[in-house]
């Protein structure tokens, strides 16, 4: 990337020059047993808009709205102590169980028959998770019966007993969470995980050889033993699994300019993953590939006091916890984390923003009252809608910003998609200045003579920490940009300071 003027940056577009397929899979979320992410998130019987089955409608509906792909379930730390058959079979007959991970209790009123109900009317694709805290093949090997063998077996009847005639065909499988946290319930070193992984990898194929596996990659890039970790599951592992995970959050500490170079470090992140895949790869001579499954990910305030769990004698069922309320620069962040996302989709096979109601979420519920979007809903909403296609490798050329303990980063934070078949191109790019505008100007010649502005949308605010509330969720929101030129091959933008923007452009051959 070279520099031009202070406050412009130039891009060149040419779909000659591709990355990879836009997957759908990067467009997911998650569904932890934490705070109100599952009781009085997607699932409040009492609740007015409930259905049948006591999900709440209007969460169903913002979750098909935000185009959310994959959903992750049932944790996170949750998982590394939770036994799968207290939520299953008849719901007065289900214990009232300690959630050591959140200091709560769950009544089990959920487990893995509601959520497979919820996300065929959500329209999402289940990704399960197995506890390898507390737990082990057994188990594993126990769920996936239940879940996926059609009948005839002890686990597959006893789900056609409790209402689901036909196996759910889950593909995706994490095996454990963010196992090298001293955090986590049943935490172990690097052998000890690698070896169990590998055991239960070993035996869930046996039962399914197609399913799609993902290893615990390090919790944090900070842990001090990220890349030895790495080093150590995936040689114990490599041949088992498809993916190994990744989970990054952000903070904003009061540095604005620091909170906008997320996305800078996040791809930093992910180029050292792969160096650390392919170095095993290498060592094995393995023509197989692992990729990244990054399945946490978002801004998390964590050291505010909507992070405390509860302590002592108090284990509520369902305490607000996590709630997180996002700035239009969170908002911003966000963008930039998709965009980064997107831009390694050739090794970045699936992600999962953490997490989907409540909790550091898109979507906020009212207890019996209303569901209403944060800031962040947008950028991921309109990435999803309209990214398609291919993403395309651009050349940038973009200024230069420090923030804070950040190394020099990118003014500039670009992609772009190109879906050949329906004749359309998007530029998703992000200013990470605090505050100067900037000048985009970007060179589509290489789309062809007959490219046509169809939209162009920016997110962005003379307050930047401006946050939605269920009173007031729509005062900002991306607005049509009036700078978007296209002229000939040139199309022309200014970027607000801290803002996200979409550009639509329809291409005909
Ligand atoms: O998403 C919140 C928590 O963050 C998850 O339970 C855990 O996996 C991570 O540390």
């Amino acid at each position: 990337m070279s520099t031009p003027a202070a406050n412009s940056a130039k891009i060149t577009i040419d779909p000659a020059f591709t990355v990879g397929p836009v997957r759908r899979r990067t467009f997911g979320a998650f569904v932890e047993h934490l705070g109100r992410c599952v009781y009085t998130g997607i699932f409040e019987p009492e609740h007015p808009m409930a259905d049948a089955d006591g999900f709440r409608a209007d969460v169903l509906e913002l979750t098909r709205e935000l185009g959310v792909s994959t959903v992750r379930y049932p944790g996170g730390n949750f998982v590394s102590g939770y036994r799968w058959e207290d939520g299953v079979g008849p719901a007065e007959e289900r214990p009232a169980r300690l959630d050591l991970a959140w200091h709560s209790t769950d009544p089990n009123l959920v487990g893995v028959d509601e959520f497979a109900k919820w996300s065929v009317k959500a329209g999402v694709e289940p990704m399960m998770a197995v506890n390898l805290g507390t737990r082990g093949t057994q188990e594993a090997v126990d769920l996936l019966e239940y879940c996926n063998i059609d009948g005839g077996t002890a686990f597959s009847d006893r789900r056609r007993a409790n209402g689901a005639e036909q196996g759910y065909g889950i593909r995706m499988w994490c095996l454990g969470n963010e196992m090298d946290g001293p955090w986590q319930i049943g935490h172990k070193n690097a052998l000890e995980y690698g070896r169990v992984a590998a055991d239960a990898a070993r035996a869930m194929r046996m039962v399914d050889p197609d399913l799609e596996l993902v290893a615990c990659g390090s919790s944090a890039p900070g842990m001090d033993t990220f890349g030895e970790w790495e080093r150590v599951v995936l040689t114990e592992t490599y041949e088992l699994v498809d993916l190994v995970s990744a989970h990054q959050y952000f903070e904003d500490l009061g540095d604005l300019q620091e909170h906008l170079s997320a996305g800078h470090r996040m791809d930093s992140f992910i180029r050292d993953i792969i160096s650390h895949i392919d170095h095993v790869k290498s060592v094995k001579k393995t023509a197989k590939q692992v990729n990244i499954s990054f399945d946490e990910w978002n801004v998390w305030h964590a050291g505010r006091d909507e992070s405390k769990v509860p302590s002592g004698k108090d284990w509520p069922v369902a305490p607000a916890l996590l709630e997180d309320r996002y700035s239009v620069a969170d908002a911003v962040v966000v963008g930039d984390l998709l965009v980064t996302l997107l831009r390694h989709t050739d090794r970045v096979h699936s992600a999962s923003l953490a997490q989907l109601v409540n909790v550091i979420a898109p979507i906020m519920t009212e207890p019996g009252g209303r569901a209403w979007k944060q800031t962040i809903f947008h950028p991921f909403a309109l990435t999803s809608r309209y990214a398609a296609g291919t993403v395309l490798q651009l050349a940038v050329e973009s200024p230069w910003l420090s923030g804070g303990k950040t190394e020099d980063f990118a003014a500039l934070s670009a992609v772009a998609t190109f879906d050949a078949e329906a004749g359309e191109a998007v530029v998703f790019a992000v200013n990470r200045s605090a505050a100067e505008a900037l000048s985009l100007d970007a060179a589509v010649a290489g789309l062809g003579n007959n490219v046509r502005l169809i939209e162009a949308v920016t997110f962005a605010n003379k307050d930047p920490y401006w946050h939605a509330t269920a009173d007031d969720s729509t005062s900002v929101l991306p607005a049509e940009n009036v700078s978007v030129k296209l002229d000939g091959g040139r199309l022309t933008a200014v970027l607000p300071a801290v803002s996200w923007t979409m550009i639509r452009l329809a291409v005909e051959s």
